[in-house]
């Protein structure tokens, strides 16, 4: 996720480019730049590492009459933050710019068709890909929104990009796949920005760009053509937000936000990753294959709600690799000695990066002389900087302190791994991880799905707002879920929330549960299923509140239960990513009932620094 701009009209560029830009920083800030049209003399070009208040302090000498321009602010995909691989990107001829956000999925394919006929690049971006074509397309004779046309044609992926060019002046082209686009037309000017906050400002009459449009914007016309250069009529949008409720999309809370991004998280952590080979791609490797082959024992560590997608992992990998794999919460790990040699891989998970409990067990690793990898959000993070190796998840910056479309992206990371290391050491069959992979590609909508029924668990929350003590249950990989449940509720609503394999209750826990007791049971269909609902029934003989996860049909799981939180069935192993989103919005509209602030919760930070 990154946030791009362009403002074209007759004042002055930079200070609009640089107010959008600030708008948009939510968006990821690890480095920025702007692109201006100088008139008469080419583009003026400035990138920096590093938050906007760089750039900001390094523009002291643009040209003040520049009245066109681009912008762009970054979370790095591919590439590290740096003043090289910042936005805006060229094609080295200092006449072209462009700013992107997104994906190209094919850059690497791409990228050697270009070298080999000739073009150098300078960053390791998948951008400077779309700059060369762009210029190809120019020097064929194309106009500039022919030849930003073509990109939709030969790239793959989720994109918006604005490019300018020096012998167009007053004119931006943008467009659009996947990734978001708005543009604004007011007086004498144009914009163009990935969200509507950078437009506030200047207009609230915005134009919906839509998948596979070109947008061509000049001082006080926006005109917008499809893929084939037909001209269409845009949708025109009044906004009645304010700035705040426009950083949120229009959303109470950038929890909920985070909540309906999930689907692009995950399918921007599988996209260009999910071969049908169930080859993956690690974003920065510096292990080799043999290495990986020789591994004969996996570690996964985390904290919190990453912990909680190594839990779930761990059942993927001893499936389908046959390692023995072993689960640690990070600030654990280092002080129980364990056995850690050359041939242990040791697995990261960590939204941040940054954690210092998983930063201190991957160090322990290392002088164990393990195999690291981190699965992170954040490039260039300090456990992506430790490790050996690095899949990022793609789920773009999250604000809301309680962790949710980086969590069902770190599971899904960390499935890609497990097929990944079970093709490799030659224990699943290609033709099966292909199946494996079609389906993984299917949860994002199954995800949607759940999303669309958030209206149905909101009443079952505003019915248990009073409650005390919850109980989350779970077996096999609903395990993790009940833990992941329970976690979210915990944190945002402040509610007691314990979380049980259901077979372990009868051991002790069992004695607690009273007639208004609530048990939150996973009883999504798995070969365990008849063993949880079992568990379920000897809770509900004892008096307590039974909510389920269940799947959509499932008549014999809502017979036991007061209140059914419904879901669609998919690979057993699969289903964290989309059960856990159920009791997501459990958990936030129960929060929401009591009042609570669910994005600043009580006590928490984003990122624990601290051991
Ligand atoms: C999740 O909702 C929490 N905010 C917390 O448990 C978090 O997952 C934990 O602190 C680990 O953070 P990390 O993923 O950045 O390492």
């Amino acid at each position: 996720m990154c946030g791009i701009v362009g403002f074209t009209g007759s004042d002055a560029a930079l200070p609009v480019l640089l107010d959008g830009l600030a708008s948009l920083e939510y968006r990821g800030y690890d480095s920025a730049g702007v692109a201006l049209q100088v008139p008469g003399d080419g583009l003026w070009l400035r990138r920096r590492s590093g938050k906007l208040a760089e750039l900001t302090g390094a523009v002291g000498d643009a040209p003040a009459d520049a009245t066109t321009g681009i912008g762009h602010t970054r979370w790095a995909t591919h590439g590290r933050p740096s003043e090289r691989n910042a936005h805006p990107q060229t094609d080295g001829s200092g006449d072209l710019a462009i700013v992107h956000n997104g994906i190209v999925e094919n850059f690497l394919e791409l990228r050697e068709e270009l070298e080999a006929s000739g073009h150098e690049f300078r960053s390791e971006t998948d951008t400077e890909v779309l700059a060369h074509l762009v210029a190809d397309e120019l020097a064929e004779g194309r106009s500039l929104a022919d030849a930003v046309r073509s990109l939709l044609h030969s790239a793959d992926g989720s994109f918006a990009v604005a490019v300018v060019h020096a012998d167009d002046p007053g004119l931006i082209v943008a467009a659009r796949r996947v990734s978001p686009l708005v543009a604004g037309v007011a007086d004498e000017a144009a914009f163009v920005a990935s969200d509507i906050p950078a437009l506030l400002p200047h207009t609230r009459e915005v134009l919906v760009v839509d998948d596979d449009q070109v947008v061509e914007l000049r001082p006080g016309s926006v005109r917008i053509t499809d893929l084939d250069g037909t001209e269409l009529t845009p949708e025109l949008r009044t906004i009645t937000w304010d700035v705040e409720q426009a950083e949120k999309g229009g959303y109470e809370d950038f929890m909920l936000k985070e909540i309906h991004e999930q689907p692009a998280a995950v399918r921007d952590t599988l996209s260009g990753r999910t071969a049908p080979s169930g080859e993956l791609m690690l974003d920065e490797l510096r292990l080799s294959e043999d290495e990986l082959r020789a591994v004969d024992k996996v570690f996964l560590v985390g904290c919190g709600t990453s912990y909680h997608a190594a839990m779930v992992a761990k059942y993927a990998l001893e499936h389908w690799t046959r390692l023995p794999c072993e689960i640690d919460i990070a600030s654990e790990f280092r002080y129980r000695d364990p056995v850690v040699d050359t041939r242990t891989l040791v697995v990261g998970v960590s939204q941040s990066g940054e954690t210092a409990d998983t930063i201190e067990a991957m160090k322990y690793a290392k002088r164990w002389d393990a195999r690291i990898i981190a699965v992170t959000n954040v490039v260039d993070s300090s456990m992506a900087r430790l490790a050996d190796a690095v899949l990022y998840t793609h789920a773009g910056p999250e604000i809301g302190v309680a962790a949710t479309k980086t969590h069902l992206a770190q599971v899904v990371a960390l499935e890609l791994l497990a097929l990944y290391l079970a093709g490799l050491r030659g224990t699943r069959y290609t033709s099966e991880a292909r199946d494996l992979l079609a389906e993984l590609c299917e949860i994002p909508s199954r995800i949607e799905t759940v999303i669309g029924r958030s209206d149905d668990i909101h009443p079952v929350a505003h019915e248990l707002v009073d409650v005390r003590d919850f109980f989350f249950l779970g077996r096999g990989v609903g395990y993790p879920v009940a833990m992941e449940g329970a976690l979210k509720l915990k944190e945002i609503s402040y509610a007691r929330a314990e979380a049980y394999p259901g077979g372990e209750m009868k051991h002790g826990p069992i004695a607690l549960i009273e007639p208004g007791t609530v048990v939150v049971g996973v009883a999504t269909r798995s070969h365990v299923y008849a063993k949880v609902l079992g568990n379920i029934s000897e809770m509900r003989t004892r008096g307590a509140t039974i909510v389920l996860v269940a799947n959509d049909g499932d008549d014999t799981a809502a017979g036991l239960a007061d209140h059914v939180l419904w879901v669609p069935s998919t690979i057993e192993l699969f289903s964290p990513a989309v059960d856990t989103v159920a009791l997501q919005l459990f958990a936030y509209h129960l929060a929401k009932e009591r009042g609570r602030d669910v994005d600043k919760p009580r006590n928490l930070a984003k990122t624990v620094t601290v051991e």
